[in-house]
């Protein structure tokens, strides 16, 4: 592979086409492509800033895709965060990053509009009401043409492009078209509907059609992986046999096989089993509870604030379980990180003024002077108080209503190296299917979910100690590496051709 001299001299147009020669950009033979880059854009001194004008940005996707990318030679092609601003490739801690510009409409109607506000809401069982309009597909359509044009600026021959997640769906299709010679894998962080669901978009074809393009489409639950093929099947006509289609080009000729398969993501194992052996961050700890004077049981939620996320549930089962005395303020209190997330999206303003309406009556219902009920924090911490964080709480509360995944249970099972502490697991959480020794429940049943929690805060440690050690092997053997490894490793498997 050729190394960048970060003598960057071709500029992105406001197309995204290079205005230098192709040859004249730094080329790799690996590249990941997804909608935000691991950095964002902020202003100097903003809350979460590295010191140079960046700081991390938010979501499962970075936190997995990060660890990877610091330790290959590849580049990472995103978006930067800041709408109308363009920014050279430049290297970011010992990342390659490519950003690719989006307009102040691109960020209205591709992101907040088809991204947010269509496919999440369609792909997460219509928890919200999807919206369908022709100018934000068009939108799409356009800024996955940008992001594919970044990646054959930039890719070597034979080069491995790996797509992500539901913003760039169109990708891999495009990529095939410009650049047979690539390998070309995807994976999507979150659900894939089932087609009874999916069957609502109006350009349902072309999404399927979109992603046939890969050579292997990587889904969190192998449930995912059998909707999308049984949509492949129903809305495109495709025959799949083992989970793999047979895909046609323009001339009817079979251009490649695609597969789907489930590959569960996972975290940096190593780097939360070091910080939270670390002396100053169990201090920190012992520092947040005394700082909450000292209850018996701290109650634990770290979420982006979504409404796929159940907090209005999780905080419905706690008020009812202060109304009748099951907990009490000043035995119990819960901490509720809620960080702030697509803020001019109208579902998630709506949810933000319900969260925070919730918590104030429950907060003025039950608070004391000395003691609170609930501590709300609508910030993003380091990963640093995060863990800190997880040390402190007897319970961690996953109450998600559909969740492709759920990194932040699996954070908590590793931080919790003594072997204690409890898990309230969601089933329509991704993660449940790895973690069958959580507390595992239905969250939209708010008895089941009372019970489930008093069973956490009442659990002996005997129990509390069988549980995490078998939650925690679990993820100790299923690091993000070995998901990276696998996927790649699949991705590069020759496939035979089955045409009987
Ligand atoms: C989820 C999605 C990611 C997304 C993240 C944060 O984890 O799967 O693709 O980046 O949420 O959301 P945002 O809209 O801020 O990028």
């Amino acid at each position: 592979m050729q190394r960048p001299d970060h003598d960057y001299s071709d500029t992105m147009t406001e197309n995204g086409a290079a205005s230098g020669e192709h040859s004249d950009a730094a080329k790799y033979d690996f590249m990941v492509v997804s909608n935000r880059l691991p950095v964002d854009r902020c202003a100097a001194g903003e809350p979460g800033d590295d010191g140079s004008g960046w700081r991390r940005s938010p979501g499962g996707l970075v936190t997995a895709l990060a660890p990877m990318m610091t330790k290959t030679d590849g580049a990472w092609v995103g978006w930067h965060g800041a709408p109308d601003e363009t920014v050279e490739p430049f290297s970011h801690g010992s990342m390659d990053l490519v950003p690719v510009q989006l307009s102040t409409d691109d960020v209205e109607l591709y992101y907040e509009g088809f991204s947010n506000a269509t496919l999440w809401p369609l792909y997460h069982d219509v928890i919200a009401p999807p919206e369908f309009h022709r100018t934000w597909w068009e939108a799409y359509r356009s800024v996955n043409r940008r992001f594919a044009d970044a990646v054959v600026r930039h890719a070597d021959h034979g080069a491995t492009v790996w797509v992500q997640d539901y913003q760039l769906q169109l990708v891999p299709r495009m990529l095939r078209e410009a650049r047979p010679d690539l390998r070309i894998g995807f994976f999507n962080h979150i659900p894939f509907p089932p087609p009874e669901i999916f069957a609502q978009l109006p350009w349902r074809h072309a999404i399927i059609d979109g992603l046939l393009g890969a050579d292997l489409v990587g889904f969190q639950r192998s449930s995912d992986a059998g909707n999308f093929m049984r949509s492949a099947r129903r809305f495109l006509g495709a025959s799949v046999k083992q989970q793999q289609v047979h895909v046609k080009g323009a001339n009817g000729d079979i251009t490649h096989i695609a597969r789907a398969q489930a590959f569960p993501i996972s975290i940096d194992v190593q780097q939360i089993s070091e910080l939270a052996r670390k002396p100053e961050i169990i201090e920190r700890a012992r520092q947040i509870r005394q700082d909450l004077g000292n209850p018996k049981t701290i109650l634990l939620g770290v979420d982006r604030l979504d409404y796929t996320k159940g907090i209005r549930h999780r905080l419905k089962a706690y008020e009812e379980l202060l109304n009748e005395g099951k907990l009490k303020v000043g035995d119990a209190t819960l901490i509720q990180v809620a960080s702030p997330s697509r803020e001019r999206v109208e579902q998630y303003r709506l949810l933000r003024e319900e969260v925070e309406g919730t918590v104030g009556h429950i907060n003025g219902t039950y608070d004391t002077i000395q003691n609170t009920a609930v501590r709300y924090l609508h910030h993003s911490y380091p990963i640093e108080e995060m863990v800190a964080l997880y040390l402190a709480a007897d319970v961690m509360l996953v109450t998600a209503l559909r969740d492709g995944m759920n990194l932040v249970a699996k954070e908590y099972v590793t931080a919790r190296t003594n072997n204690d502490g409890a898990l309230v697991l969601s089933e329509f959480a991704g993660a449940a299917d790895q973690l069958k020794q959580a507390l595992l429940m239905n969250p939209h049943d708010i008895d089941g979910l009372k019970d489930t929690v008093m069973r956490a805060v009442r659990m002996s440690a005997k129990e509390s100690a069988r549980r995490m050690r078998s939650m925690r092997k679990q993820i100790l053997d299923h690091d993000v590496d070995y998901w990276s490894a696998e996927f790649l490793h699949a991705l590069n498997e020759k496939v035979v051709r089955d045409d009987s």
